[in-house]
């Protein structure tokens, strides 16, 4: 029996029973299925809205009301009612705060979240209770690899599908020797990972990765260690409020100008303002950039710069676009919470998406490009393309049980 026949099942038993207990029903005391069913579409969604990410997590949060705003305020024909909890970008409360949103709030779907430790707590209750996931952000690696499930997808990236192509292009320029710096978990680590394969694989060297654990910002003692050992280039993995602050002390620290420092693009979207010229002229590579000139992506960005009154960002355009697959997938099912059939729909989506058309890997992490940038006053100005529809890392990793 899928999710509707299912459902009809309850139903009809619910009919009987209403009967029976005179009209409880009438009074508005529905059962949490049938409530769920009969009118909105319920969509948990978990990002942090304190602490260092933020600023992330609101802006996540507008790019996927924008979406659902531009379908008449509904998807699949149903409209949303949404259950929100600040996640805090703390692992420790992660598993309380998922449960929360399925077990109590009994939603259709869950979004979330920012940070990956956090993400892959979700994972783990997503994969015990069946319940749809999407992750708007957050990059853990696992979560589409040894992790992946048929109802988890993601709309963002993998954490070293933005770090490998950063470490190619310097390669590809001949740059030899590099300092890797970053917080010392998932994202981290990975985004380092994938540094470090593009960079190795054109001859590059890596001479030694500095962490801090995560969210710390005391960068003096590392910054000092870097200049005493004088690489061609750093590479970071830094996000939200601590980038700015790391963008800040670089420059304090009088390396900027001296040792070309680059990162996964986090360390300067969504920052620029709050970083000014520390940021100039800093290159990153990310799947998404302020100037990209497409109609798509302008429409996008007016729409986005109206209704908000600040400009958009890569989480805001995951957002969105996490609006735009569960726009797609419910369209197919008219609204019905079907899950064989939404899995069906995510798994075969091609996103019309401002960053550029994507589609789902086999292991439902985006395919896309990845394009290297610069910052130029207030933009993360495009370069150029820095890998055409990357599938990174392998999708064979992930041994999919069949939905
Ligand atoms: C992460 O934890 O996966 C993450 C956080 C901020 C930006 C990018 C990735």
């Amino acid at each position: 029996m899928n999710d509707n026949q299912e459902l009809n099942a309850r139903r009809r038993t619910l009919l009987k029973q209403g009967a029976a207990l005179g009209g409880v029903a009438a009074l508005g005391v529905l059962p949490a299925f049938a409530r769920a069913q009969s009118d909105k579409i319920r969509i948990g969604l978990m990002l942090p809205y304190t602490g260092t990410y933020a600023q992330l997590g609101v802006a996540i949060e507008n790019g996927l009301r924008l979406a659902i705003d531009e379908n008449g305020g509904k998807i699949g024909g149903r409209e949303v009612e949404f259950f929100k909890v600040d996640d805090e970008s703390d692992p420790a409360k992660a598993t309380d705060n998922v449960n929360r949103l399925v077990t109590r709030d009994k939603v259709d779907v869950l979004v979330g979240t920012v940070h990956s430790g956090v993400a892959l707590a979700m994972v783990r209750v997503a994969k015990e209770t069946g319940t749809l996931l999407v992750i708007p952000n957050a990059g853990a690696d696992a979560a589409t690899g040894p992790l992946c499930a048929p109802n988890i997808f993601r709309t963002s990236f993998a954490n070293s599908q933005t770090g490998y192509p950063m470490g190619k292009v310097l390669a590809d320029r001949g740059v030899k020797t590099a300092v890797t710096l970053s917080w010392k978990y998932a994202a981290g680590e990975e985004s380092v990972a994938g540094f470090k394969d593009g960079f190795s694989r054109g001859g590059g060297k890596v001479l030694k990765e500095l962490w801090l654990p995560f969210p710390n910002v005391e960068f003096q003692p590392l910054l000092t260690e870097i200049a005493s050992l004088k690489p061609d280039a750093v590479y970071t993995f830094f996000a939200g409020a601590g980038a700015v602050k790391f963008l800040k002390d670089y420059q304090a620290a009088g390396l900027k100008g001296k040792i070309p420092l680059y990162g996964s693009g986090f360390l300067t979207d969504g920052v620029l303002e709050a970083a000014g010229d520390a940021a100039e002229g800093v290159e990153t590579t990310l799947h998404y950039a302020d100037s990209l000139e497409t109609p798509r992506d302008k429409t996008f960005r007016l729409a986005y710069a109206k209704r908000f009154k600040t400009q958009p960002d890569v989480y805001a355009v995951q957002g969105y676009d996490t609006g735009l697959l569960l726009v797609l997938a419910f369209s197919k099912t008219k609204g019905a919470v079907d899950k064989p059939a939404l899995i069906k729909a995510m798994e075969g989506a091609v996103i019309d998406s401002p960053r550029g058309q994507w589609r789902m890997s086999k292991a439902h992490n985006p395919v896309q490009d990845l394009y290297l940038r610069k910052v130029v006053g207030q933009q993360n100005r495009f370069v150029n393309v820095a890998v055409k529809g990357l599938d990174y890392p392998p999708a064979d990793r992930c041994k999919m049980a069949s939905s």
